[in-house]
């Protein structure tokens, strides 16, 4: 997808015999924008005021597929397990990406598995919301509980878990299209690097 700026030129001959161009704005192009990045980088909270600013649709992936299996994300990977997990997420992310223009916050591990990073970086742009182990463990320490692959740990050990993860998926998440620095990120920065204004 050619990313654009928002401003196009025009043709028009309304009251000059030859063809002029004149600027106009015509609001944002149409495009899918793929929030990834880690657990609890705030892929979901700027995500969403990132599409009120657009006016675009908000999808959170994790939240979709919770509706459609009628499960929390927790009863999926302990009553269905992990491979169950994936395979429903890349269904939902496929899913979603035949939609028109939205903002898509995804799940931390969805870049990671089958070639789900190519298929969202040529049906839209993405942009990684990067952030240190330091800054994740201090945001997951407190909900931890709500993703099953951070259960049960805290402190150095959650840490460490979380060094070890980043490691293995940040060479996914270095294909995204954009990278910004998710610790006070803004849906104004993330506009600027995809439109340009
Ligand atoms: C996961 C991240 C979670 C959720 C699931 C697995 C992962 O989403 O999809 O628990 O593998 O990193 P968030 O990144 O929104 O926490």
């Amino acid at each position: 997808m050619t990313v654009k700026a928002g401003r196009l030129l025009i043709r028009t001959r309304i009251w000059r015999k030859a063809p002029i161009f004149v600027p106009t704005t015509i609001g944002y192009p149409a495009m899918r924008i793929y929030l990834i990045g880690f657990m609890g980088s705030g892929k979901s909270t700027i995500g969403r005021r990132l599409a009120k600013r657009l006016a675009y649709p908000f999808y959170d992936l994790d939240s979709v597929l919770e509706e459609k299996l009628g499960m929390s994300i927790r009863e999926v990977f302990n009553e269905r397990g992990e491979v169950c997990f994936r395979t429903e997420e890349q269904k939902v992310l496929h899913q979603i990406s035949k939609e028109g223009r939205g903002v898509i916050a995804t799940g931390g591990g969805t870049p990671c598995f089958f070639d789900n990073m190519a298929h969202m970086n040529k049906t839209g742009v993405t942009v990684y919301l990067k952030m240190s182990p330091l800054s994740l463990s201090h945001r997951l320490e407190n909900a931890r509980l709500k993703r099953p692959l951070m259960e049960g740990k805290q402190g150095a050990e959650l840490l460490a878990s979380i060094r070890e993860l980043l490691m293995e998926r940040e060479p996914y998440y270095l294909q995204a299209s954009c990278i910004i620095k998710g610790e006070n990120a803004k849906p104004e920065q993330i506009m600027a690097l995809i439109f340009g204004h």
